[in-house]
């Protein structure tokens, strides 16, 4: 789909619990099962597949804010659609090969519900949370000033913040439960966690899908600092592309225009957010107060603006 067919079809107010949802989805017969709200996304039993609803909610430091960003899911949908055909030559991705058609077949008409929405293979998401990183930044950089390490792997010395890596670096996490925070892991606690020959494809996956999308992403004008892949397996043990991928929520963009190390580069994700809540000293527990309604315009536009670099 073109950026300006998605720019203009994206809500006014933000979507942001399950009864805005669910009174799109009320049409559906059968009506799909409710089975567990992400943060960001509600994720329904078709029976045969599942349907997964990105929300215009935002979360901050692992707690979800009141306010959303309007039209940040379908945004989100897309830009992910976007990426999962790009690198469909790398691996094959959870989408069902025909989205428009899987809709029509299943009475979803809405066009709010259809930007926001996937149709996918119901698989077994993996315990980890694949993280490949170019560029020291973030909790790398903050572990690299302690330890000279991020995850175990020893780094050179005299590295600045937002440095590029001599070579990409694959940096799993935990997946944590709802509420708490992901754990970096080394990769041992990797290989106990999934299996070694599984981990050892997914890191060599991640690292593959990280250089395509870092060289993509240059193209348009982006530097892809991180990011973090999931990945899920078929009742057969084959390995699938899951979730989101390369979007401003999943992944760290920075306009290749502004970087230089030695500082943190603005980046295209919610950094407008994290500032506002530094500046207004939130303790990080919930509830999260308020957004600015303009720290919520500049965010969306943040995430409009990635979009547009990528799909033109
Ligand atoms: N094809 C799939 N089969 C089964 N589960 C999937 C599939 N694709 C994604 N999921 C799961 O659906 C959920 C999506 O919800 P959401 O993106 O809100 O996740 P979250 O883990 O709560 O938040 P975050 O992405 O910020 O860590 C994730 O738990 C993800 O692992
Ligand atoms: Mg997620």
């Amino acid at each position: 789909m073109k950026f300006a067919e998605i720019a203009a079809a994206l809500p006014a107010t933000a979507v942001t619990s399950m009864a805005e949802m669910s009174s799109q989805l009320s049409a559906l017969s059968p009506q799909p099962r409710h089975l567990a709200s992400g943060k960001v996304r509600e994720i329904f039993d078709l029976g045969d597949a599942l349907l997964l609803v990105a929300s215009d909610r935002l979360s901050a430091f692992d707690v979800i804010l009141p306010d959303g960003i309007p039209g940040k899911g379908a945004i989100l949908t897309q830009m992910s659609n976007w990426w999962f055909a790009q690198t469909a030559g790398l691996i094959q991705n959870h989408l069902l090969p025909d989205q428009a058609g899987e809709f029509a077949r299943r009475g979803i008409t809405s066009r709010d519900l259809q930007l926001r929405s996937m149709i996918v293979r119901k698989l077994k998401p993996l315990t980890i949370e694949c993280v490949a990183r170019g560029y020291l930044i973030g909790s790398g950089w903050s572990s690299y000033q302690k330890t000279g390490e991020v995850c175990g792997i020893k780094l050179p010395a005299g590295l600045r913040q937002a440095d590029k890596l001599p070579t990409p670096i694959f940096t799993p996490t935990t997946k944590a439960p709802k509420g708490q925070h992901d754990e970096p892991i080394n990769d041992a606690q990797g290989a106990a966690a999934i299996g070694a020959a599984l981990y050892e494809q997914v890191k060599a996956m991640s690292l593959k899908l990280y250089a395509f999308g870092h060289d993509r992403a240059r193209q348009a004008g982006m530097i892809l600092a991180d990011t973090k892949f999931e990945f899920g397996t078929d009742a057969a043990g084959k390995l699938f592309l899951i979730d989101e991928v390369l979007t401003p929520d999943s992944s760290r963009y920075w306009p290749a225009a502004d970087y230089r190390p030695d500082c943190s580069p603005p980046s295209y994700d919610k950094q407008f957010v994290r500032d506002h809540l530094l500046a207004i000293k939130w303790n990080q527990q919930p509830p999260a107060p308020r957004l600015p309604a303009e720290t919520i315009a500049r965010t969306r536009e943040k995430y409009l603006a990635a979009l547009k670099n990528l799909l033109g």
